[in-house]
């Protein structure tokens, strides 16, 4: 065991650090090329039911803190990532499926399926922001709840919601009762800051195509973001749902921030695109590093541990 192995909802991983879902998730070799990573975990791609090829180009465009995006979901369709979980299940290390329901019966039918599957964790995505026309499900507390109801029972597995930031307490609190209401096991937060725009003055111009240049925003920009949306979380839940944090991980530092704030582990997304798998192992060494020079001898002994001032 070393010192940064964790727990997500009852299910171990080896280390502190695996990747987020989005980049270089989607294909059954991107998909491999994780498994023989140091990412903890392999996280999936959104799916749908339906394959897509998402949204026009430019769509991802690197800034010098993070990324804009607006990818519209291209993936596979669920299908053949549940013929992919098989193959994966070689590199002996937890399977995450994401569903992103473009309809209410589309989460039920693809949660239903992935219960039935090898994947250890199913995280549904209530805040896509990249689809014309569909709007990020979590700013809905009534569609939420909607959603929570019809896929609770469909299986054993844990089930966990991916969140969008909320920059008011009574938002999170609104969540909060909804999770423990239908015994949510665990939650990722944040999802990239949706609808953010960037200009380019020299072109006069947006810089991504989709939806008139409006964009997913990730990276550094949004990491005090995600962790006020982490710490409010864990504040909110006691200790009884297991926490992804996610936004802006990009050393071991901001990792040790994260698991202050109060987060069973974390994600990295904008900087796995940029730097590779490499990353993986990185920023896990860094996060050992603080905690042996800080005499912490586990993840657990400083979780939450947040000092007020
Ligand atoms: C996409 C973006 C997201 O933030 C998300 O949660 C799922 C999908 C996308 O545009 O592909």
């Amino acid at each position: 065991m070393s010192r940064t192995s964790t727990q997500v909802a009852g299910v171990k991983f080896d280390s502190y650090i695996c990747n987020a879902s989005g980049p270089l998730d989607a294909s059954f070799e991107e998909l491999q090329s994780l498994g023989e990573s140091k990412s903890s975990a392999i996280m999936m791609k959104s799916c749908t039911i339906e394959p897509r090829e998402g949204n026009p180009e430019p769509r991802y465009v690197r800034l010098p803190h993070g990324a804009i995006q607006s990818m519209g979901l291209p993936n596979l369709g669920y299908k053949k990532y549940l013929d992919f979980v098989k193959d994966l299940k070689k590199y002996s290390k937890p399977i995450i499926a994401s569903v992103s329901g473009l309809s209410l019966d589309d989460y039920v039918v693809m949660v239903k399926e992935f219960q039935k599957s090898d994947v250890d964790l199913i995280e549904v995505n209530l805040s896509c922001p990249n689809i014309e026309g569909k709007p990020q499900v979590a700013y809905d507390f009534e569609q939420s709840e909607k959603i929570l109801s019809a896929i609770r029972n469909l299986g054993k597995k844990p089930l966990g919601l991916k969140l969008p930031p909320y920059n008011d307490f009574s938002f999170q609190k609104q969540m909060a009762e909804l999770i423990l209401k239908y015994d949510i096991k665990f939650i990722t937060c944040i999802n990239s800051i949706g609808n953010t725009l960037v200009i380019d003055p020299e072109k006069e111009s947006t810089i991504i195509k989709p939806k008139r240049g409006f964009g997913g925003l990730s990276g550094e920009y949004i990491k005090p973001v995600a962790l006020a949306n982490v710490r409010a979380f864990y504040e909110l839940l006691n200790g009884k749902v297991s926490i992804f944090g996610v936004g802006g991980v990009n050393t071991g530092s901001d990792a040790f921030e994260f698991l202050l704030a109060g987060a069973d582990a974390v994600q990295v997304g904008t900087v796995f695109e940029k730097e590779g798998s490499g990353c993986f192992e990185r920023i896990n060494m860094e996060l050992e590093e603080i905690l042996l020079k800080k005499g912490y001898d586990s993840i657990e002994s400083v979780k939450g541990n947040l000092k007020y001032l």
